[in-house]
């Protein structure tokens, strides 16, 4: 049985991950700074699932965990960079270009790009001895991909995590290592991270259409939607792909919101 470990995986995208990649057959690894969360989303999911404490930001949490997985089951083959946080809190913050600070533009950076960093470094080492096909996927988004002026760290980190899924695809091609990487951008997806933004209006259902306005599809995925692309990524048919981006995002960056009325 192949082990595929999952950050953040207490909740929304990750937790909808480790569901859809236990039942395509593998042992997966819950992690999460949410101890007692992460605890209960393993255990719901049964006795091949297992939950590691991981802040990603902390080099040592990352020797552990994965001391911890080689020692009992050997170098996972799937290591899933999913842990993100928006830098969207109450209170609120500014985080436009202007008054963001610089504390905050720090938090949102540690988190999504250098716990995405040390992911993919740990991974890399772990895996790069592997006998098959291991896949490194880093969940971005699709703000890492057009510039978002009232998120704009949030944005910048992502488009970091966007550009060094490239970097360490061509490295592990360039070692010859079986070992992929792959990042996934989804659009607006309906998990906790959206909360402190719909709570700001007190009409919940005015501002989750108002979120859907410009998708094409007219709708939030779902976090099993993202799940289904991190799986597909995971299997041998996707070997050949490397270093490539996957929009989730229901049209978004199809077009623009200029496009000529019909
Ligand atoms: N929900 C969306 O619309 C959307 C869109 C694009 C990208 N994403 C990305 O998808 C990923 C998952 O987002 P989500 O919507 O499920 O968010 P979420 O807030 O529901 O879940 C994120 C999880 O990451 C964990 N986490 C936060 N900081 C951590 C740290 N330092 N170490 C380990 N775990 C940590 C949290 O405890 C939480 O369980 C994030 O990287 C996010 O940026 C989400």
């Amino acid at each position: 049985m192949k082990t595929a470990l999952i950050t953040g995986a207490a909740q929304g995208i990750g937790a909808a991950i480790a569901t859809t990649l236990l039942q395509s057959g593998y042992r997966v690894i819950v992690s999460d700074i949410q101890i007692a969360k992460g605890q209960e989303t393993a255990a719901a999911l049964g006795a091949n699932a297992h939950f590691v404490p991981l802040d990603v930001r902390r080099e040592d949490h990352w020797e552990q965990a994965m001391q911890f997985i080689g020692d009992r089951w050997g170098a996972p083959s799937v290591v899933v960079n999913n842990a993100g946080i928006s830098g969207m809190q109450q209170p609120y913050q500014p985080m436009d270009p202007e008054h963001i600070n610089s504390a905050l533009w720090q938090q949102v950076h540690d988190v999504n790009l250098n716990g995405t960093f040390l992911g993919c470094r740990y991974a890399i080492r772990s895996m790069k001895g592997n006998d098959h096909h291991s896949a490194i996927i880093n969940i971005s988004s699709r703000s890492g991909m057009v510039g978002v002026p009232f998120a704009s760290a949030y944005a910048s980190s992502k488009a970091a995590v966007r550009n060094h899924t490239k970097s360490v695809a061509l490295y592990c091609a360039a070692q010859g290592y079986p070992v992929t990487c792959n990042s996934i951008h989804p659009g607006a997806i309906l998990t906790p991270m959206w909360e402190p933004m719909l709570a700001m209006n007190p009409d919940r259902d005015a501002a989750l259409r108002q979120l859907c306005a410009d998708v094409p599809l007219q709708r939030m995925g779902t976090p099993e939607e993202v799940a289904a692309l991190v799986a597909f990524l995971c299997t041998d048919a996707a070997a050949y792909i490397t270093g490539a981006e996957f929009a989730a995002d229901g049209g978004i960056m199809a077009g623009t919101s200029a496009t000529p009325a019909r």
